[in-house]
């Protein structure tokens, strides 16, 4: 085999799908099944407008890197749609206008003097842009770009069709347990994968069996975000077809798809550090309450949630993460875009050619202005969260207070339990302990998962690993231990 690839969400299918194309024999391996775990949560939305805004990129990045990380993201939206051509995919792929706005009409003048400067310093790169007074429907300032859109699940479920024989094989269901540097070797279950060059395509970096000291490293630099979207019917032409993203911290965004009868808008934002919320069910009831601000005739019908991956600097990390192992993450909001680049240049680097952006994205990229101080305030959750939860009491001792499709921390015989009534009324007890640096995990009600508070680790209820940088699952109650 010539390369494993591991994680089947934009990034592992897009590169496997170029390297099949390219003539090489390739292993897709993904714990679930293809499709990935984030990338169907997207909306779609495919876009070089990092972000991070453009004025600030200048600043940290400088102007030259900060134009190269845009035309980067115009490289892959045009990988996506030459895809999309050359397959022939009906994925409702349309360019349409996207605006950057203030979040209300009475903006301070720095906001509108930012978003002027964002409109001037990209049009000078050479994007075409426009600063608005009034954008439509929100009348607020903002800048007029070009973006794309299109349904994600059936651009990826048609790329995948493409990648399986003369060679090549997609194995759904497969978790990859361990990666070795020397010799290269893939371990899934009782199978081993011999392979050239391993392209890590888990959203968040698997460590392998060998915790790689910079993987380790690499995760101090990342911070999971969970996210926020719902979807709703909304009568006919009352927006135009195009995608909204204001300038709030944290953001909303508003995407408006036409179909014949009806026109369909995705509202979403709301993020906060994973497992940081209590009341995750609260913030559907907040965005529900905002669409219905902008558009009162919404009727929603769909809701679901997701993470981001942020870094310390605002740009992403790609490159190798060792002589045969190359790693993309830390894609923010646009990890549709950012994927499929990381795909772009995980092909480059197995094929030992040289790509423009290698060492924009490198990972080992020495420090830009401002990334030290993100680097502090973003870890100073972990041993926070690490002594406060321990010490932090149970919500109470009894299973019965435990209502069915319902987790609490319970303590039971003197222990913190994870414990999950299913809706049969299944019980499952689990050590609340993350299995990646020990910190406790809290009960997502919105989602039914276990979120870990400190970098941000899920767990289905009953503990599998839904999503890392944890890599075991929760440990099940044993009657007698610590
Ligand atoms: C609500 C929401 C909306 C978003 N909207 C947009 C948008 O409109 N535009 C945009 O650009 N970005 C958007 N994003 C961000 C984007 O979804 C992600 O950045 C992107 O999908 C990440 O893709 P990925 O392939 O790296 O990861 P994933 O899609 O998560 O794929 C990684 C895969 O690796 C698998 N895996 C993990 N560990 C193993 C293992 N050990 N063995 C085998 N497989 C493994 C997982 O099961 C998973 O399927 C959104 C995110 C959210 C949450
Ligand atoms: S301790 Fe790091 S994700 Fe849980």
């Amino acid at each position: 085999m010539d390369v494993a690839v591991i994680g089947g969400g934009i990034t592992g299918i897009t590169a496997a799908y170029l390297l099949k194309q390219r003539g090489h024999k390739v292993a897709l391996l993904e714990r679930g099944r293809c499709g990935g775990f984030d990338s169907l949560n997207t909306t779609g939305h495919l876009t070089f407008v990092t972000d991070t805004r453009l004025h600030k990129l200048v600043k940290v990045f400088g102007k030259e890197s900060a134009k190269k990380a845009w035309e980067a993201g115009q490289a892959a939206m045009a990988m996506v749609a030459s895809n999309v051509k050359q397959e022939g995919i009906s994925c409702e792929f349309r360019w349409v206008p996207g605006y950057l706005h203030a979040p209300t009409n009475n903006a301070p003048s720095e906001e509108i003097a930012a978003l002027q400067d964002d409109a001037q310093i990209a049009t000078g790169f050479g994007f075409p842009a426009e600063y608005q007074a009034a954008i439509p429907n929100f009348k607020t300032p903002g800048v007029q770009f070009n973006v794309a859109k299109f349904h994600i699940g059936k651009y990826l479920q048609a790329l995948v069709r493409t990648i399986p024989r003369k060679g090549s094989f997609v194995f759904e269901n497969t978790e990859a347990s361990a990666v070795n540097k020397n010799p290269v070797k893939v371990k899934a279950g009782d199978h081993t994968i011999h392979c050239r060059y391993v392209i890590l395509a888990t959203h968040n970096p698997l460590m392998g069996n060998e915790k790689l000291i910079s993987a380790a490293l690499l995760q101090t630099k990342l911070s999971l975000y969970s996210s926020y979207a719902i979807g709703a019917r909304i009568p006919k032409n009352l927006w135009p077809e195009a995608c909204f993203w204001d300038t709030a911290e944290p953001y909303h965004y508003l995407r408006i798809d036409s179909h014949r009868g009806f026109d369909y808008a995705v509202f979403g934002g709301e993020d906060h550090k994973t497992g940081q919320e209590k009341d995750t069910p609260a913030v559907y009831q907040r965005l529900e309450k905002k669409l219905r601000h902008l558009i009162p005739a919404a009727q929603v019908d769909h809701h679901w949630s997701g993470q981001v991956i942020e870094t310390i600097d605002g740009l992403p990390y790609i490159g190798p993460t060792g002589r045969n192992q190359f790693a993309a993450t830390g894609f923010s909001g646009n990890g549709v875009t950012f994927g499929t680049l990381g795909a772009m240049m995980a092909v480059d680097a197995f094929e030992r050619r040289k790509n423009p952006w290698a060492s924009l994205f490198a990972i080992e990229r020495k420090k830009y202005r401002g990334a030290a101080w993100n680097y502090v305030k973003e870890n100073k959750d972990f041993p926070y969260h690490l002594i406060h939860d321990r010490l932090e009491s149970a919500e109470g001792k009894s299973l019965r207070s435990l209502p069915s499709n319902h987790g609490k921390i319970l303590k039971i015989k003197g222990r913190k339990t994870a414990a999950y009534r299913d809706p049969e009324g299944k019980l499952t007890l689990c050590s609340p302990v993350c299995t990646h640096l020990k910190c406790i995990v809290a009960w997502n009600d919105a989602e039914k998962t276990w979120d870990c508070p400190c970098h941000g680790s899920r767990f289905a209820p009953t503990g599998e690993v839904l999503s890392g940088p944890a890599e075991k699952p929760l440990e099940p109650f044993k009657e007698s231990g610590s």
